[in-house]
């Protein structure tokens, strides 16, 4: 993430590269480093300063990521054209053990750019939903993540159109994204919602949040908390547990009246449900009442529970296409775990209200 370029600038500069290096050697102790095809150069540029393309550094081994999330490797992306956004990418970084990766404007924003409503660059951009300004650089691993967290300033109530390029740079489709940002005084307002239709249908997207400038690490802890990225506070408020053979198993449950139904039923007795391996991918078992369904055409991937035919519950620990609801996703097992689990043999599952 340093630039050598920064090192070998004239004397005068020396200060400020010390500085700058001090201050990644910061934020790489607190997150892990995103494994680009190119890194950005610096994690954020001050207020004063706008953001500059630097040279790419060669490209790193990916991060281990150890999550709180549990198993999920997580990116933190951010776009921060004057360093407001930057602090709350390293808090959430930090706070999920997860990659940090900063998105840099190839063609870098320069103070005039930024000046808002004096008809410049920025104001132009934002004038345009079409415009898609390149991006230096890119996330190289982009497969590996499960969660993707991005962060970027609100411009003229909206994130910066170099959000879409990102969101359209890759394919989402399967992971589960949100959003968060920092505004002078704009809400969130429709920034999250515009980018949400930039993705495909089945991104799950978790509650995006604007967060003021200098929000603290503590605010942004109750945020992950509250989306559930972060221990299973979540699960403990929603108050419904699984376990896989009286393990139990973090579960990243759906917002929708499938959930609320199971939920209802579990609140009545616990839920045994006997399952049976089925196709080398997944293991089935019947509810024994039908739960409401809206089912979609879906490609499932490892650790996710979905509604089948309205009365079954599947548990994937491999892939499969079929039309399915969602009810949640396993994030404390990585693949390889769930098909150990899961592909030796029939399975207890059970769900019960804490
Ligand atoms: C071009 C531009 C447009 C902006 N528009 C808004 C806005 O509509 N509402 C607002 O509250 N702040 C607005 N701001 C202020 C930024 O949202 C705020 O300073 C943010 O924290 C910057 O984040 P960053 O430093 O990570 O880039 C704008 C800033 C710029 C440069």
């Amino acid at each position: 993430m340093h630039s050598a370029r920064r090192l070998r600038n004239a004397l005068r500069m020396a200060l400020c590269d010390v500085l700058m290096l001090l201050l990644l050697a910061g934020c790489a102790a607190k997150g892990n480093t995103a494994s680009p095809e190119t890194t950005p150069g610096k994690e954020a540029a001050s207020a004063a300063e706008p953001t500059q393309a630097e040279e790419p550094s060669s490209p790193e081994e990916p991060a281990q990521t150890d999550p709180q999330a549990g198993g999920a490797h997580i990116l933190v992306a951010c776009f921060s054209a004057t360093g407001h956004t930057a602090p709350i990418a390293e808090y959430a970084a930090e706070l999920l053990g997860a990659d940090l990766y900063e998105i840099v404007a190839a063609e870098p924003y320069t103070e005039a750019n930024l000046a808002y409503y004096t008809g410049g660059r920025c104001d132009q951009e934002q004038d345009d939903p079409d415009v898609r300004p390149a991006i230096s650089g890119a996330v190289g691993n982009m497969d590996q993540y499960d969660v993707v967290l991005i962060g970027h300033p609100i411009w003229h109530g909206q994130a910066p159109r170099i959000i879409s390029t990102f969101l359209e740079s890759y394919d989402f489709s399967g992971k589960t994204l949100t959003t968060f940002c920092t505004s002078a005084s704009s809400p969130l307002g429709f920034s999250a919602a515009n980018l949400h239709g930039l993705v495909s249908e089945d991104v799950t997207w978790l509650e995006s949040r604007r967060f003021p400038i200098g929000a603290s690490r503590e605010e942004v802890a109750g945020w992950l908390a509250e989306i559930g990225l972060t221990g299973s506070e979540r699960l403990e408020e929603a108050g419904m547990q699984m376990r896989i053979n009286d393990v139990p198993v973090a579960v990243q449950w759906e917002d929708n009246e499938s959930v609320a139904a199971l939920m209802e039923l579990a609140q009545e007795a616990p839920l045994t449900i006997h399952m049976s391996m089925y196709g080398g991918f997944e293991q089935v078992g019947p509810i024994g009442t039908p739960l409401p369904r809206s089912d979609m055409q879906t490609t499932t991937e490892a650790g996710d529970i979905v509604l089948y035919s309205g009365n079954q519950i599947v548990v994937f620990y491999g892939s499969n296409s079929w039309a399915y609801t969602r009810l949640g996703h396993i994030t404390d097992k990585t693949a390889d775990e769930l098909a150990e689990i899961l592909g030796n043999g029939n399975v207890t599952v059970t769900i019960s209200i804490k």
